[in-house]
């Protein structure tokens, strides 16, 4: 069964863009999933195809108009998630794009100018979803990037190999350093033990450096894998030898 994306977006020009190449072009190709843009100016009802408004209230900017963007819905929302693309939205996990793919596909809003008449967002209720704690222009970077985050997930777009790094992420860990040839490069040598061919000790290596990584960079998914994994190599290692180094009776 093909997934299916639908974008409502004042730039369909904009689509399929980076979707059309590497991973998720193929996909496309392949007819693993469609795209389907649709230019949210159709679906105004002026002579001028007026699609926003000035805020009530007063301010800058101006505001899209929520019988515009309603109607605009109307023809293509079904059973698939409706994702409004907003800096005020919950922040994309990978737990989301696991959720989107298991879907029959998404129906992507994306908003431009200063955001969207709130009764539309409260009449239709999508599910609202941030990328960071930053203001892009508009939802169409933010969409890309959820779909992305999908597609790569879909039955058959991504070899076994890959498959592997999916995990490590939903397991709270960041990836482990890589090296490929030459096993020196301007006087850095590739670890040794990657060179061993002991696939135990490699293991427990990667393992080993995925977590002081995580740890040192990302205290938040730190905390996620010592919860999810109480008995971890590194972590059990660290708080034994914390206890050695410490002196008696210190935690
Ligand atoms: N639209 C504008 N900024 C955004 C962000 N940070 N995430 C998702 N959509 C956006």
């Amino acid at each position: 069964m093909t997934w299916r994306a639908s974008v409502l977006t004042l730039f369909p020009e904009m689509f399929p863009g980076p979707l059309a190449h590497s991973l998720a072009g193929r996909a496309l190709a392949a007819g693993i999933w469609t795209l389907d843009p649709v230019n949210i100016r159709d679906f105004a009802h002026d002579r001028h195809r007026t699609v926003d408004d000035t805020p009530f209230g007063g301010g800058p900017g101006m505001v899209m108009r929520p019988d515009v963007i309603d109607a605009a819905l109307a023809t293509v929302v079904d059973d698939r998630p409706t994702v409004y693309l907003t800096p005020r939205g919950r922040r994309f996990t990978q737990a989301d794009a696991q959720r989107y793919a298991a879907a029959s596909g998404l129906v992507l809003l994306c908003g431009r100018y200063e955001g969207i008449d709130e009764r539309v967002i409260d009449a239709r209720a999508p599910e609202e979803i941030s990328l960071g704690d930053y203001v892009l222009s508009g939802g169409e970077l933010a969409a890309m990037v959820v779909l992305d985050a999908a597609i790569r997930l879909l039955p058959g777009v991504m070899g076994a190999a890959d498959s592997a790094t999916e995990e490590s992420f939903s397991q709270h860990l960041l990836e482990y350093p890589h090296y490929t040839r030459p096993a020196e490069w301007q006087g850095r040598r590739v670890p040794e033990v990657l060179l061993s061919g002991h696939h135990g000790a490699v293991a427990a290596w990667r393992r080993a450096e995925a977590e002081r990584i995580t740890r040192a960079r990302r205290p938040d998914l730190w905390d996620a894998y010592r919860a999810a994994t109480p008995a971890s190599p590194l972590a059990s290692a660290t708080a034994a030898n914390a206890h050695v180094a410490s002196p008696a009776g210190a935690p």
